[in-house]
């Protein structure tokens, strides 16, 4: 790659999460210093109220609008990753994921939605693999985490027990946080476009739909829906919010990295209940949400008078007051297992999820940078693996241990 001005450009800083990333940079790294950063929006005049606003008035600044495909070239060709916060990333992310793919610029965004994630899969993976382009979706608490986890439990495993384990479950054990008007208008959007469209629907129905193979034997997954008590874990598991999105990303991982997991791994990701009664209600209170969504009328209630709106999010105190911890079990055909812990300091949504994409985006641009990448659209655990592990412990209050 041609020397860029920058390592890292922050696009949608003014927006909820873009600023705390912001903010996060200016805090850990300085402006200019180890990590040449700047940000971009659409307006002028609010990119500078807000960076003054985080402490980062210093920040180089860049004017590009995803409706201006010529403002979005210009700006890739100056850093090695752009890191994006502007969603929906089904309305406004496209132009960006072709301008990087084009320019062989590394992108890094906080996508958790599965069917925009197949389009650019299709559309544009060819062009990233020529240009040497790196595209990373999901660099939030979905799917980091997780994707890392399942990957540092199975090294736990292979070390203990010579190879990867057919098995791992990851149960989420505590977690703290809210939501924002752009979490809340991406997850309104997905059910939108999964009802008008029947390629996204068919990515939402299949496990393996970030992870198209021919010739994949696509074993059976564990049903993650059906609240039941896990003995290995030693909890009662309920349905996780997330898992819709992080169980597809696991498993383009394992297909990214060759079937490192192995061609029938099976991977289910629910969250602890403290019992049976608590676990049936959350399994309830996820359906009534699910089909809140999914109704027109409910929907545009949730949407107007109850979800967040664009902008607004969790205070500072929430974010600190938050925190999660995920534990995963690989579990081998003779019963033997390993297990490992993840945990976070902040809320995941906002508070954690600004340091793991802004350390997500400097793993690419400081420690994983070079004339050889190989490009595609990929995952956190396939395109960065340890050197992220180390960089979320060393900078983003991230812990990997075993359990
Ligand atoms: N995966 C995770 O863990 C996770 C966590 C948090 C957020 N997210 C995702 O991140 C995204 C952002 O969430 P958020 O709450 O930060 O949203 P937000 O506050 O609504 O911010 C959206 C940003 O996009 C910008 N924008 C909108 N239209 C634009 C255009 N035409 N050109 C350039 N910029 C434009 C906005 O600029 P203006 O300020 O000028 O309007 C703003 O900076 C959402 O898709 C959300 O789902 C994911």
């Amino acid at each position: 790659m041609t020397t860029r001005e920058f390592d890292i450009i922050v696009w949608g800083a003014t927006g909820f999460t873009g600023r705390l990333v912001a903010e996060y940079l200016a805090a850990e790294y300085g402006v200019g210093d180890e990590v040449k950063w700047a940000v971009a929006g659409r307006s002028p005049e609010k990119l500078a109220a807000v960076m003054a606003e985080v402490g980062a008035a210093e920040a180089p600044r860049i004017v590009a609008d995803a409706a201006d495909p010529t403002s979005l070239d210009a700006m890739v060709r100056r850093a090695k990753v752009v890191l994006t916060t502007v969603g929906p990333y089904q309305k406004y992310g496209e132009p960006l994921v072709a301008a990087c793919a084009a320019a062989g610029t590394d992108y890094v965004d906080l996508c958790g939605e599965p069917p925009f994630m197949r389009r650019m899969i299709d559309r544009y993976g060819e062009e990233a693999r020529a240009t040497g382009a790196r595209v990373v979706h999901s660099c939030g608490f979905d799917s980091i985490p997780f994707d890392l986890g399942v990957y540092f439990v199975q090294k736990l495993f292979a070390d203990a027990h010579g190879a990867p384990a057919p098995e791992v479950a990851c149960r989420v054990l505590e977690m703290r946080g809210g939501m924002s008007g752009g979490t809340a208008a991406s997850a309104v959007a997905t059910l939108e476009l999964a009802g008008a469209d029947a390629a996204a629907r068919d990515v939402m129905r299949d496990v393996y739909g970030l992870a198209p193979d021919a010739t994949s034997s696509r074993p059976r997954q564990p049903n993650v829906r059906a609240p039941r008590y896990d003995a290995d874990a030693g909890v009662w598991a309920a349905p996780f919010i997330m898992a819709d999105i992080n169980m597809r990303n696991v498993h383009r991982s394992n297909l990214l990295m060759e079937y490192a997991y192995g061609q029938d791994f099976k991977y289910s990701e629910m969250m602890a209940a403290p019992n049976a009664a608590a676990a049936y209600a959350i399994a309830g209170g996820l359906g009534f949400f699910g089909a809140g969504l999914a109704l027109g009328p409910t929907r545009a209630l949730l949407k107007n008078a109850i979800l967040p709106k664009p902008g607004e999010g969790p205070s500072k105190r929430q974010r600190e007051a938050g925190y999660f911890k995920a534990l995963f079990i690989a579990k081998g055909a003779s019963g033997e297992t390993a297990k490992a812990l993840v945990t976070g300091d902040r809320d995941p949504g906002y508070g954690s999820t600004s340091k793991m994409i802004a350390e997500a985006a400097a793993c690419l641009a400081l420690d994983l940078s070079g004339e050889n990448n190989a490009g595609g659209v990929t995952t956190p655990a396939a395109a960065m693996g340890d050197a992220l592990i180390e960089r979320l412990t060393a900078h983003a209050g991230l812990t990997f241990d075993p359990a």
